[in-house]
């Protein structure tokens, strides 16, 4: 789905229970994807770990899903229905000290370039706020434009580079990161994001 409309995007702790729909998007999306063990173990075991999905809010989440959301989950009651809303995103990072250090983030492909991805990174670094961290930073393939792009838009830039960083193919990582997010400077800007997304 190449630029369709904005979506209207809910988003939430990440749940065990959003795991299945986690991994389809996991696998969709990375050539080394984690396991899904992985993913119970941040879940579970991590204190230092935040992990969020999103989902489309419910009107959207009827008109815009797949068929067949509609033939398996939707049905009467309004808590299946809520039940129903996929999962089309998700991102985390840990915090280290006074960095948050973004582990993943995907969108379905089925749902990128509707702002899902900036929802998920918006309130990544929301959080990492929230934490008292002073900056955010990730490592991403030399080869992601499309999610360097994503990361620029958020003030993220080149600090270095890991050569050979991804075993799959030997390719390099940039590191990026964000100024100093505790800033009114960097808080004004973030706000001026999120109200041209909402
Ligand atoms: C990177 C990713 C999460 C972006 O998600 P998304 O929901 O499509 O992103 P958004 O719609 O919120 O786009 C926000 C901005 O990101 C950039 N962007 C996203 N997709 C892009 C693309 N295909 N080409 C160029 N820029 C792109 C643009 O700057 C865009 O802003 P714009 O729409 O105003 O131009 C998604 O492409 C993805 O899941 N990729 C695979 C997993 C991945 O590479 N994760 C990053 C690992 S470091």
């Amino acid at each position: 789905m190449v630029n369709a409309s904005p979506v209207t995007i809910e988003i939430e702790s990440m749940r065990v229970t959003d795991l299945a729909q986690v991994m389809e998007i996991e696998y969709a999306s990375f050539t080394t994807p984690w396991s899904e063990l992985s993913y119970r173990q941040e879940l579970l075991f991590n204190p230092n770990g935040s992990y969020f999905v999103a989902r489309p809010a419910r009107a959207d989440s009827i008109e815009a899903a797949p068929k067949f959301f509609w033939r398996k989950f939707f049905s009467s009651s309004s808590r299946q229905i809520r039940a129903a809303e996929p999962v089309v995103g998700y991102g985390g990072f840990w915090l280290v000290v006074d960095e948050a250090h973004i582990s993943t983030i995907a969108v379905n492909p089925a749902w990128r370039r509707r702002g899902i991805g900036a929802r998920l990174l918006i309130a990544m670094i929301e959080r990492a706020r929230a934490l008292r961290a002073e900056t955010v930073t990730l490592e991403v393939r030399v080869s992601n434009a499309p999610a360097q792009s994503l990361y620029r838009k958020y003030g993220f830039e080149i600090a270095g580079t890991r050569p050979r960083y991804y075993n799959d193919n030997g390719e390099d990582a940039f590191i990026m990161t964000t100024p100093r997010i505790q800033t009114d400077a960097y808080r004004i800007r973030l706000q001026h994001a999120i109200n041209i997304l909402a």
